[in-house]
């Protein structure tokens, strides 16, 4: 069962994950993290990047890897938009990251014929994702696996749901604009990395997260699939655990977790 952790604000889930990743990298120097776009991940983000500042605690972030879930398909190369363009100005550039060792779907300069398979390449190259962090979709999309994506997938060309592109169109000027695919790392590809992290705020992740951590494993809810894998943390405020059976019980095991799970 993944471990649920319901907390206050998006901020309180940033620091938690983020001292996730600093006793990885801590251990770790050269880390693979394997990097989520979107909303809801900036909280870990922030949170990193002043924890990697903390004179009592110095973390250096130098050595670190990272690979990003996924990247649109059809935007000019630079666009604001484009997930390279996001991860750098939102993960690389305030943790110091060096660009050279964050790699997103589709970045190597090769035709998108094979992109996934090269894309797997590297990462297996670099020895695998150690701490993934995930948001979720409202169709219970992880990564861009939309529903019905195979929960063996990998990394490959995906068609985005109607949903998901509006609620993507906050980012662009029209909604017009939102690309139609994507490259996406596969759930298989989700699944072989060391440590799930996924977060999700508010009401509207609600039925989402349900599904993903408590119905039943489908590909009709990707995020179900976090079910299959050993070592998930999933992080949540009030709203968006408001649709969970068993979340007092959640509380009560995080509360009382014994001293070698802290
Ligand atoms: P959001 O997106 O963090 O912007 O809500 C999450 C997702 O689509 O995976």
């Amino acid at each position: 069962m993944a471990e649920v952790v319901i907390v206050g604000t998006p901020a309180e889930a940033g620091g938690i994950a983020a001292e996730f990743i600093a006793r990885l990298v801590a251990r770790k120097p050269d880390a693979v993290l394997g990097l989520a776009t979107g909303s809801t991940p900036l909280p870990v983000w922030t949170a990193l990047a002043e924890r990697a500042k903390d004179p009592a605690r110095p973390l250096d972030l130098e050595r670190v890897r990272g690979f990003a879930l996924d990247e649109y398909l059809g935007l000019p190369a630079g666009h604001s938009q484009s997930y390279r363009a996001v991860i750098d100005r939102e993960v690389v550039e305030p943790l110091g990251l060096d660009p050279a060792l964050v790699h997103v779907p589709g970045d190597d300069g090769g035709p998108v014929e094979g992109a996934g398979e090269r894309y797997e390449a590297a990462i297996a190259a670099a020895g695998g994702v150690d701490l993934q962090v995930l948001g979720i979709g409202r169709t219970g999309h992880i990564g861009f696996n939309e529903p019905g994506s195979s929960l063996a997938s990998r990394t490959r060309v995906k068609t985005l749901t109607e949903q998901t592109r509006a609620d993507n169109a906050r980012f662009f000027p029209t909604p017009g604009e939102v690309p139609t695919h994507c490259l996406t790392q596969g759930l298989g590809t989700i699944l072989d990395a060391r440590h799930l992290v996924l977060l999700a705020f508010g009401e509207a992740k609600a039925p989402a997260i349900a599904g993903a951590v408590e119905g039943p494993v489908s590909a009709s809810l990707p995020g179900s699939a976090i079910q299959l894998h050993p070592q998930v943390t999933v992080i949540v405020d009030e709203a968006a655990a408001s649709g969970l059976a068993y979340r007092d019980y959640y509380r009560f095991a995080w509360d009382n977790r014994l001293a070698f799970e802290r």
